[in-house]
């Protein structure tokens, strides 16, 4: 099974694409955390990346094409994937096609996550994870049971802020989301693969919405 979160930062993408990942045994493909990843690493691609991500733009088309072809591999994909920030724009979308007819795959859903943009700010500006295995949380909607401790992992004291998180890179970001990648709602609608979770509501609540959409089967 193969699925597409779509949805403006902070719409709740890498917290609910967790939750399929664990449930449905899919492989999670974020690309903003794989850019973060090579940022961290100070490869010649997070070099190029760096500076983009934390004014708020979008990574080149090419770039992101090129990382998602390698990703999507059935070596890599087993039993299908979730896509978590990708496809962002129409050519990214129209790529993505061009792959997956290429070898006889398809999306099985396209769920938009549906979001009031004036609250994303709060939710982003509390969100923090932990460095060491990458659980997300939130000061006031996901905080730890234990203070300073990862509810995954257990590591205490590596809780980390992006550097993204901003309030005006945020606004940023919602603008290039409702210039670039809004147009892939009527792009996805046009083939009938898109559908509406309302995404303002409690975490627990999305995901049953979501487990309702996609279906009950637990991961094998
Ligand atoms: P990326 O990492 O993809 O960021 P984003 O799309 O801006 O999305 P976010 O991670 O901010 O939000 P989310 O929807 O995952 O929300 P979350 O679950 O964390 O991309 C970063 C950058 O990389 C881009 O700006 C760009 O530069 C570059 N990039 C990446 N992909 C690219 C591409 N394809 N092309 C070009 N450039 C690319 O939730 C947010 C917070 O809210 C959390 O704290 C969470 O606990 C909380 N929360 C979640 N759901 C709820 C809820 N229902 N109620 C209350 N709180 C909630």
């Amino acid at each position: 099974m193969n699925i597409i979160l779509l949805g403006p930062p902070g719409a709740g993408k890498g917290t609910q694409s967790d939750f399929l990942r664990d449930q449905y045994g899919l492989t999670k493909l974020a690309t903003g955390d794989m850019l973060r990843a090579a940022v961290a690493s100070g490869s010649e691609l997070g070099k190029k990346a760096k500076a983009v991500m934390e004014s708020g733009g979008l990574v080149s088309d090419d770039i992101m094409i090129g990382i998602i072809r390698e990703a999507i591999s059935d070596k890599n994909c087993p039993n299908g994937f979730i896509l978590d920030g990708f496809p962002r724009t129409t050519a990214q979308a129209e790529a993505l096609d061009a792959m997956l007819a290429a070898e006889g795959k398809k999306i099985d859903h396209v769920i938009e996550l549906e979001v009031n943009d004036a609250e994303m700010v709060a939710r982003i500006s509390g969100r923090f994870s932990c460095g060491k295995c990458g659980a997300g949380f939130h000061d006031s909607f996901k905080p730890p049971k234990v203070k300073d401790t990862c509810d995954s992992c257990g590591a205490v004291g590596a809780f980390t802020r992006r550097a993204d998180d901003k309030a005006e890179t945020v606004a940023k970001r919602l603008e290039q989301y409702h210039a670039m990648t809004a147009p892939l709602l009527p792009y996805y609608r046009a083939r009938g693969s898109l559908h509406g979770v309302n995404g303002m509501a409690p975490i627990a609540e999305v995901t049953t919405a979501l487990q309702k959409l996609i279906g009950k089967k637990a991961a094998a």
